[in-house]
């Protein structure tokens, strides 16, 4: 895969008025310093999507929306959820899926997983598959395995080599915590995670890294931990950290180890 991918993941934060301000900040700033090396996403709450967008298309932008959440139905008597083609619609690209926030604090379990990543891809829009264990499942030096199951679970029934999806690695302990995985512990993962993609026939999935990630460490992370991009939480909503991401990823791409 030649370009690495960064995603902003502002989860519950900014509503549409400040999104469109950190929307314009972020688009006029890759304007002006080009990352050709780098795809870049943001990912707002739903009800700021359609700001975003509407920001991203006047400002002719190479940046595109995800959306954090999508329904695993097309349609219906689902309260409060939002469907892949009501997101299609809106003119967002991608969706992230089993994110741990929604794996912990809102009962999604594997099948569900399953079944969103496949109404995704199905839809036509690019699933970001989360997956990574807790503290508990680390020290048990478990996290292999358990990574390798969510993988095998997640992908059941989508068509193999889809191009449409993306890995990304969250260790649970590792988000909001500061306490960034380490390099080596990050490579392996990468490598764990790869040879699973490979047997399960989707060799071309980029695999990210997410846990926070910052301004400092991204360069690193890159070079040293082999990741092809971030998910990124934090320092996503702030424009010169998540520039500083992109910008550490845009050079060090193809000097990754
Ligand atoms: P932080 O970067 O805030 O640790 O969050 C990571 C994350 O969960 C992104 O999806």
């Amino acid at each position: 895969m030649s370009k690495a991918l960064v995603i902003g993941n502002w989860k519950m934060n900014l509503d549409h008025v400040e999104a469109v301000h950190l929307t314009q900040q972020i688009a006029a700033l890759l304007a002006s310093r080009p990352a050709d090396r780098v795809d870049v996403v943001l990912a707002p709450p739903f009800v700021d999507l359609r700001s975003v967008t509407s920001v991203l298309e006047a400002e002719h932008s190479v940046i595109t929306a995800a959306a954090q959440h999508a329904s695993d139905r097309d349609n219906g008597a689902f309260t409060g959820e939002v469907s892949v083609s009501m997101l299609k619609r809106l003119g967002v690209s991608s969706v992230i899926v089993g994110h741990s926030e929604r794996r912990t604090l809102y009962h999604m379990d594997d099948a569900l997983v399953a079944s969103t990543v496949r109404a995704v891809v199905r839809g036509g829009l690019d699933a970001v598959l989360c997956i990574g264990e807790n503290l508990a499942t680390r020290e048990a030096q478990e996290h292999d395995d358990f990574v390798r199951q969510q993988l095998l679970s997640a992908l059941e029934g989508v068509q193999e080599s889809n191009e449409r999806v993306t890995v990304a690695y969250e260790p649970i302990w590792a988000i909001g915590t500061g306490q960034t995985a380490t390099t080596e512990q990050i490579r392996d993962m990468m490598s764990t995670i790869r040879t699973q993609l490979s047997a399960l026939r989707f060799s071309t999935s980029r695999v990210l890294y997410g846990g926070s990630v910052n301004a400092e460490n991204a360069a690193t992370i890159v070079t040293d931990g082999g990741v092809d991009g971030f998910l990124v939480g934090g320092a996503s909503l702030k424009t010169d950290s998540f520039a500083a991401i992109i910008g550490a990823c845009n050079d060090c791409y193809a000097e990754r180890r």
